[in-house]
């Protein structure tokens, strides 16, 4: 991002009056819930909270473990769903576990090291320290201040409201330009959080790695760093994989796990994290095949999003603009969802990127270890009819998707909020990644309706327990037990009652429209089969 000194005369975009999202599916509202029902708690909440970090409760370790399983179902068990590759052959792929710690030199290779950097500015007053591309500025409409101060901001933090109304009173209608846009130094631009202007420092270079040592003796010699992505650990794994398996280019390795990064405005609840875990793909493949390879990705990965409800307009699939790519990328996408702190805009899920062979040719250059392949399916034919292979550093394919982004958008997917139902807040979550996958109640605690209900409940746990908590609850009102599976996500409940006793059937209430039909308690089991699996 550069600066230019003489672009002095902005040109102002007026900001919309509101931008809001329907205050029926509210960042608010999902988090207080998130909270109430035990999905998502703030990390150390008891000493006050971490900026960046967030623990999953109950509710919520449930349903991030399935979409993770629903990840490592369809991309290493049967990727792709069984569906052929480019080659017209099964799409192979294999997992890895890498450590969080790396050799400090896979940093340098593959440019965290020096590139990963978000240029911040700091205030000299306040100390606060904001990225460089997200502070907007408020002057007046018509782009002159003349020695008047103007009113920097972040937007979605409470800079945007404060310095908006101190603006107004100032100028009357005012509109937002980029910080960047406004020649430098800034002498006359108020902080974000300052109160007289002059205080903003030039954009610095900030390194997002977490840092620790090895060892007894904390010195630059011991310095290693917290992976930022999962993906050097495959890429570094890459050559032992082909050398050790038999595996054969074209195919993946998979691997799910912890990624840090020090992020200097952590926001949006988890959808920026210090700490998150990240579901990433490199897929191998001979370099004439890697533009059909990405587009195939691109589009199965958008496929497999919208097979977990994240389908209609929320959810789209955008191409990077030739000069957004990076110098060795031919081609990068991404998924993204329409949250409903960047609507009417999209935040990203996934990205999907034809990385050449750019991060397999830095590793070879900075551990001087071969990371050729020899492919003895293509080559040269020799006079005896062997084949000698083709020796070369396969091109990569990356769909990099994070897993806490994705039950966050889950999440915003689910809430549903219907005043016309008793319980108005309803979680409705795809039946795959419910964290509760069933309910068994006894209308009432007698009459033998208990007894009932626990044989059933005995019966669907032992089949469905390995997909998810099957409940099991007798105490308060039947209303009160379907509202709290309603915010649980529950997506099935059966109630044991008097006609139960009388004729064998029992009450199967949906979540999502609250309709009750009566079902025989044999057919339960089969109803649910052909529901979760
Ligand atoms: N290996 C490529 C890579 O890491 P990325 O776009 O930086 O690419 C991939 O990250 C995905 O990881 C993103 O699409 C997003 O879902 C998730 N992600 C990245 N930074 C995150 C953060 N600070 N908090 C939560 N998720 C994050």
């Amino acid at each position: 991002m550069s600066i230019d000194p003489s672009n002095s005369t902005p040109t102002p975009t007026p900001t919309p009056a509101s931008q809001a999202p329907s205050p029926l599916k509210s960042m608010d509202s999902i988090m207080s819930l998130c909270k109430r029902r035990g999905f998502i708690y703030q990390a150390s909440e008891i000493y006050g909270g971490i900026n960046g970090f967030w623990d999953y409760g109950p509710l919520g370790a449930q349903l991030k473990k399935n979409l993770r399983d629903a990840w490592w179902q369809d991309v290493v068990m049967l990727p792709c769903w069984g569906r052929k590759g480019v080659n017209g052959r099964p799409v192979g792929i294999v997992p890895v576990d890498t450590t969080i710690i790396q050799h400090p030199k896979t940093w340098v290779a593959s440019g965290h090291a020096e590139g990963f950097n978000d240029p911040m500015v700091d205030c000299r007053d306040t100390k606060g320290r904001y990225r460089y591309d997200h502070v907007q500025v408020y002057v007046p409409s018509d782009g002159h201040a003349g020695e008047k101060p103007v009113f920097a901001y972040v937007s979605d933090t409470a800079s945007e409201a404060k310095q908006r109304k101190k603006a107004e009173k100032t100028f009357g209608e005012v509109a937002s330009v980029a910080l960047s846009s406004l020649p430098q130094p800034w002498t006359r631009v108020i902080g974000p959080d300052a109160d007289k202007p002059g205080t903003l420092t030039e954009p610095r270079q900030f390194n997002l790695m977490f840092h620790t040592y090895t060892g007894a003796v904390f010195d630059e010699d011991n310095k290693v760093y917290l992976r930022p992505e999962t993906a050097q650990g495959i890429f570094a794994q890459a050559k032992n994989v082909w050398d050790t398996t038999r595996v054969k280019v074209p195919f993946g390795i998979a691997q799910t796990g912890k990624s840090f990064r020090n992020e200097v405005t952590p926001r949006n609840f988890t959808f920026r994290s210090r700490e998150f875990e990240q579901m990433e793909i490199e897929f191998f493949c001979h370099e004439s095949e890697a533009l059909a390879w990405y587009a195939y990705w691109r589009d199965w990965r958008m496929e497999w999003w919208k097979s977990l409800g994240l389908a209609g307009e929320n959810l789209i699939l955008r191409e990077h603009d030739t000069d957004e790519l990076a110098h060795y990328s031919k081609g990068t996408s991404d998924v993204e969802y329409r949250f409903p702190f960047t609507a009417p805009g999209y935040g990203e899920l996934e990205g999907i990127a034809y990385r050449g062979n750019f991060d397999l040719s830095q590793h070879q250059k900075f551990s001087g270890v071969k990371m050729e392949y020899n492919d003895t399916e293509r080559g040269e034919v020799l006079p005896n009819g062997s084949r000698r292979g083709e020796r070369y550093i396969p091109h990569v394919i990356e769909p990099s998707a994070g897993l806490d982004r994705g039950v966050l958008a889950v999440l915003c997917e689910a809430y549903t909020k219907d005043e016309s139902r008793p319980s108005p807040e309803i979680m409705k979550i795809h039946p795959r990644l419910a964290p509760v996958k069933a309910a068994i109640y006894p209308l009432v605690a007698k009459d033998g309706m208990p007894e009932i209900a626990e044989k059933l409940h005995t019966d669907v746990a032992a089949r469905f327990a390995k997909l998810g908590q099957i409940e099991f609850d007798e105490k308060q009102s039947i209303g009160k037990r379907y509202a709290r599976m309603d915010e649980a996500g529950c997506p099935y409940c059966f109630t044991i009652d008097g006609e139960t006793m009388s004729n064998q059937t029992v009450t199967l209430r949906d979540r999502d429209t609250g309709q009750q039909v009566r079902m025989n308690i044999n057919e339960v089991v089969g109803f649910l089969a052909g529901k979760l699996t």
